[in-house]
């Protein structure tokens, strides 16, 4: 198992931004821990949500070595690991992936990542809410958080320990194949989210529509005809609606 550098801060903008600002004097596998974000940030330009000794927001710093081309996966890869992580924590509830990258219980998110390319370095960014009881209005997409679940407060660092363990292996997994390996791939098609449902998915100012057929081993979302997507925001669509 490899060494993992570990960095830890009090508090910081976001952790993908102390990554990039410090790139330079960060080794390969670093990971970047905060105990409060100002400004978390999640996809799209949207915010994340990082109160102070709740939840863990940290980001893993690492040079791939395959080429860049293959990377279209790690966002699976990654999300998968995370559903991984949470399925030895909470028993007896449904757990999905949605493409490409969150993670969601009964419908709600729990874990979001924010991946970015950056001198050739992969910038690994994630949010596990832990301990919060409670969020602020959000109006769509309500998150949840292991407490919520469970009833229990985690050890974060615990937590962050085997996350890191089980992204590993199948991180070098991958990178030896340089593709979702199948027996992954097969689970991962069996927890997606919205599988089989008519989904949008937007991606700047184009949209694509259609039945969802699965992920392949490039970490593509499959919409029925063979339609290929490497990135967007995926959405269902609800009946009676176009
Ligand atoms: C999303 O679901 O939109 C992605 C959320 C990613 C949040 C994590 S928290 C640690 C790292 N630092 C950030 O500012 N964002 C990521």
């Amino acid at each position: 198992m490899k060494y993992l550098n570990f960095i830890y801060y009090e508090e910081l903008d976001s952790t993908n931004e102390e990554a990039k600002r410090n790139i330079e004097n960060i080794n390969d596998f670093t990971l970047l821990l905060a105990d409060l974000q100002t400004k978390g940030k999640g996809r799209n330009n949207r915010e994340w949500f990082s109160p102070k000794g709740e939840n863990l927001y940290f980001t893993i710093v690492f040079k791939p070595k395959i080429e860049i081309k293959f990377l279209t996966a790690l966002p699976i890869i990654a999300g998968f690991s995370m559903l991984k992580l949470l399925e030895n924590i909470i028993k007896n509830k449904k757990i999905a992936i949605k493409w490409p990258n969150d993670i969601l219980i009964e419908d709600r998110k729990i874990a979001g990542i924010l991946i970015e390319n950056f001198k050739e370095r992969i910038i690994l960014g994630i949010g596990l809410n832990v301990n919060t009881e409670r969020f602020p209005d959000f109006k769509t997409n309500i998150p949840t958080s292991l407490k919520i679940e469970t009833n229990t407060t985690f050890d974060r660092l615990l937590i962050l320990k085997n996350f890191f363990k089980i992204f590993y292996i199948n991180y070098r997994l991958f990178e030896k194949e340089k593709k979702i390996p199948k027996k992954l791939l097969k689970e991962i098609n069996e927890k997606l989210y919205l599988k089989n449902e008519h989904v949008t998915v937007k991606f700047k100012n184009s949209i694509e529509s259609g039945k969802v057929m699965g992920i392949n081993e490039m970490g593509a979302l499959v919409l029925e005809d063979n339609i290929l997507i490497y990135a967007g925001d995926v959405k269902k669509v609800r009946r009676g609606s176009k």
